[in-house]
């Protein structure tokens, strides 16, 4: 044969690559892209909706006690502002609406004397105290965490500021409680 031949055999052999490959290409695109149907996919979608609905319980509060020895008293100070209306934080002042807050970490819970607390506290308060984790799901959504709690605060949700009120709660007591 020839070159002449060669080449119509050459161009004969590509013609029929291109083609092979222009069908795969093509039933690809027709049949297979459906495929990334992924179920998997759906259900994790399925399963974050139900999680961003659903009230978060007790046991979904995410924890601070990694964050409290980090955490930014200067903030905790801030956030302390969305208590003082009902709250003092000084040792010795009086309660308010709320009972003093001085000292409150690992202090045994509804015991400043003097203040009126809701029967709910009461009797959650069976040998309890102030803990990290009973501040921490306290102060997430009091209402949840002690119910009937005639505290009325909506919580803090953000785990970063709730790990700073908590560190400035710790901080003000002669000897702060030990860290978790
Ligand atoms: C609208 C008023 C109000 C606000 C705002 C409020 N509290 Fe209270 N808090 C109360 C009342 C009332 C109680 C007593 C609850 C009871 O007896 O059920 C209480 C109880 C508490 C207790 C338990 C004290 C104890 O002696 O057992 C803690 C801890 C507490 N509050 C922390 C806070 C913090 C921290 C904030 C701000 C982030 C805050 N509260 C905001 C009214 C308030």
């Amino acid at each position: 044969m020839d070159s002449f031949e060669w080449n119509k055999v050459f161009g004969a052999f590509l013609a029929m690559a291109f083609l092979v490959l222009g069908v795969t290409f093509l039933s690809d695109g027709l049949f297979s892209s459906h495929s990334p149907e992924k179920p998997g996919f759906e259900i994790a979608g399925g399963t974050a909706a139900v999680a961003a609905t659903a009230a978060p319980t007790e046991a979904e509060v995410e924890s601070v006690n990694a964050l409290l020895a980090e955490a930014d008293l200067a903030a905790g100070e801030k956030a302390a502002k969305k208590c003082v209306a009902c709250h003092n934080f000084v040792e010795g002042a009086p309660n308010k609406v709320g009972p003093n807050l001085y000292g409150i970490v690992n202090r045994a819970i509804a015991s400043s004397d003097g203040f009126g607390y809701s029967n709910a506290l009461k009797a959650y308060a069976t040998d309890k105290v102030w803990s990290y984790d009973e501040l921490n799901g306290f102060l997430y959504k009091p209402k949840a965490h002690v119910k009937g709690t005639s505290m009325g605060f909506a919580g803090l949700k953000k785990t970063p500021e709730r790990a700073a009120m908590i560190a400035y709660l710790r901080s003000l007591a002669a000897t702060p409680a030990p860290l978790p």
